[in-house]
């Protein structure tokens, strides 16, 4: 069976003191429903120390971002073993804003997959359509090439540490969600597809969280959707209460 898990990614927001404030406010509803649901936040790298100071279990920890070589001469680049140094748990490879803001393509996050499962960490590759293709009807297509690229040359044993986040690029920070139905027919494929490339145990036990603009209001819908394990949260993470309610409510 597996475990619902709501993470929420912080993006380019907080500061100093906010961060450490909205880990602690969300301890409660981590604490009360730690046995159903788990629980992690992404904060900015800069952050990523002090909130995982100050986040108790069973709040996780992970990082936005990844670099996928060790070290050396990557002027900016922050490598898993730093990641894990700070306390980081997850590591987001491949969000859209980083593919279609900064240019990420499929290899590069392939590469960044694999650098954390290697570097100790459990990746969270994030897929998903942009508008276009979805009313050319090539959303499956793309999250096919999403998901075989990204998972390239990944074993089995490996793959059991991938969570997958399905996040429709036009439900993102728009408020246009994906309704209840749209989101299962996407996370069924998805789910089809890893029993394609690896087996139906794999596909079984994997996680696959939505993203998109994802509320209190709409969590209960979209956790009712056999395929839906959780949700990557932007926007609603950014405020204790409403991330609070959205734990208690993805039980
Ligand atoms: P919003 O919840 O703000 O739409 O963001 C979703 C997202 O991109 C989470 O990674």
């Amino acid at each position: 069976m597996r475990k619902a898990f709501v993470a929420g990614n912080w993006k380019m927001n907080t500061d100093n003191h906010s961060g450490v404030e909205l880990v602690k406010g969300i301890k409660d509803a981590a604490q009360a429903n730690s046995s159903k649901v788990d629980v992690a936040v992404f904060p900015p790298f800069v952050y990523l120390q002090q909130v995982a100071k100050a986040a108790e279990a069973p709040i996780a920890v992970g990082s936005q971002d990844i670099y996928f070589e060790e070290k050396g001469a990557f002027t900016g680049e922050i490598s898993s073993a730093m990641l894990k140094d700070v306390g980081c748990v997850y590591a987001l490879c491949g969000h859209s804003e980083r593919r279609h803001v900064i240019g990420e393509t499929n290899e590069i996050v392939n590469k960044k997959v694999k650098a954390s499962i290697d570097g100790g960490l459990l990746p969270v590759l994030c897929i998903g359509e942009l508008i276009e293709e979805r009313k050319a009807e090539k959303t499956f297509e793309v999250l096919t090439e999403q998901i075989k690229k990204g998972l390239a040359g990944l074993t089995a044993e490996k793959v059991s540490a991938v969570t997958l986040a399905y996040e429709p690029v036009w439900a993102i920070g728009t408020g246009l969600t994906a309704t209840g139905e749209q989101a299962q027919e996407a996370h069924s494929f998805i789910r089809k597809l890893i029993a394609e490339i690896y087996d139906e145990t794999i596909a079984e036990n994997i996680r696959i969280l939505y993203g998109g603009s994802a509320k209190p209001e709409n969590t209960a819908e979209l956790m009712a959707q056999k395929d839906i394990d959780g949700l990557l949260v932007g926007g609603a993470s950014l405020k204790a209460d409403s991330f609070s309610a959205m734990i208690a409510a993805a039980v």
